[in-house]
């Protein structure tokens, strides 16, 4: 395997620095189950800006970045699932790990192999590059935390609901559709012009969270126990999902942002993680990345939305996306394009 001399990275050298500075790169040198990405592609995530913002602090200098997309370059010893030069979308942990080529905003990105899945040639680079932490999240949220059953292609109805709230969020698109999988009826919120989005994911209902009775109308739809994953988090929507199961007589929010503030005694907010270890090494994560995801995008059953919003011009442009997200979107994810497709 020959070095890979010429990573350059998007850095974030101190706290809050800003722009962030592109520069040389750390060199990839993947462990025994790791995979080398030569990026096309980036995501943006709100977790860029809030790192960026110190809303969380974390060691520097940093890379940012979780979500690429491109081409496999370098393979650990131990990886078999995967060849050089396929095209694969991967989830970066770096942040989690501390591992600076195990970030995203560079050219070669090293992923653990197991959150790494194949592309089909039918999805563009840019469209897959919006998939990875979504699929991680949800599956925590709805397969670890919520003890849903595992998705299936040919799912048999539970005869249950559950809320995803923010339905048109990127975390949303792939909740709501894992929870299809799953043989659960879909309820969930987003503003009226992504209505359609929502319900070609299979949503059966869809309710605009701005309407004043959204508590009466969505509680008149659930059976005692149902649970909501709340994609928002923001202390409002997390005080309205408790008072929906609160008129329910009680049950569980999986939160995507940390529970903050004072709930209904028979209401369970739970801190949802995307990053937490056991997704990796619990037979839910070998399930969601190596049989279900591959498969499911294959044939179309996975779709990746929403829809990506490309920034062309390479690590460079890495800031300009950050700061449009920072901004707020509906129902797009900003991608970088970091190099053109080889
Ligand atoms: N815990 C974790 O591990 C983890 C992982 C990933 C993300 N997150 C967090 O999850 C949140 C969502 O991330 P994301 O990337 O999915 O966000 P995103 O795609 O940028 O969210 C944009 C969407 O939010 C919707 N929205 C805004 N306010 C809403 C409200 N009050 N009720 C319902 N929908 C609302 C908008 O819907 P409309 O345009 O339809 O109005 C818009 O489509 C962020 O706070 C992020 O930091 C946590």
């Amino acid at each position: 395997m020959s070095p890979i001399l010429d990573n350059e990275a998007a850095w974030l050298d101190s706290p809050s620095a800003y722009p962030l500075r592109v520069g040389p790169g750390p060199q990839p040198d993947p462990a025994d189950d790791e995979v080398v990405i030569k990026v096309a592609y980036g995501a943006v995530n709100p977790l860029d800006w809030k790192l960026q913002d110190q809303m969380r602090p974390i060691p520097t200098p940093n890379i940012l970045g979780a979500d690429v997309a491109g081409t496999v370059v370098q393979l650990g010893r131990k990886v078999t699932r995967f060849h050089v030069g396929q095209r694969v979308f991967g989830l970066c942990n770096g942040l989690i790990i501390n591992k600076l080529p195990n970030t995203g905003w560079q050219h070669y990105s090293t992923c653990p192999e197991i959150q790494v899945c194949a592309i089909p040639d039918s999805l563009p680079l840019a469209n897959a590059a919006v998939l990875p932490l979504s699929i991680s999240t949800a599956a925590m949220a709805l397969f670890v935390k919520l003890g849903l059953p595992l998705p299936s292609f040919d799912p048999k109805s539970t005869g249950k609901s559950i809320v995803i709230w923010g339905g048109s969020s990127s975390m949303g698109c792939t909740a709501i559709q894992f929870a299809v999988a799953a043989g659960y009826e879909v309820i969930a919120t987003a503003s009226p012009a992504n209505f359609e989005l929502v319900k070609s994911l299979g949503a059966t209902h869809v309710f605009d969270y701005r309407d004043p009775d959204i508590v009466g109308k969505i509680a008149r739809l659930l059976k005692p126990g149902e649970s909501i994953v709340d994609c928002i988090a923001s202390t409002a929507t997390q005080k309205t999902a408790s008072e929906i199961l609160s008129k329910i007589g009680g049950g569980k929010v999986g939160c995507l942002n940390p529970p903050e503030g004072s709930f209904a005694d028979n209401v369970e907010l739970i801190d949802i993680f995307a990053f937490e270890p056991g997704l990796a090494d619990t037979h839910i994560g070998d399930f969601i990345w190596r049989t279900y995801v591959p498969q499911a995008i294959a044939e179309g059953k996975l779709k990746a939305k929403p829809d990506p919003m490309i920034i062309e011009g390479g690590l460079g442009k890495v800031q300009e996306g950050i700061d449009m997200l920072r901004k707020g979107v509906s129902a797009k994810k900003i991608v970088v394009e970091i190099a053109k497709e080889s």
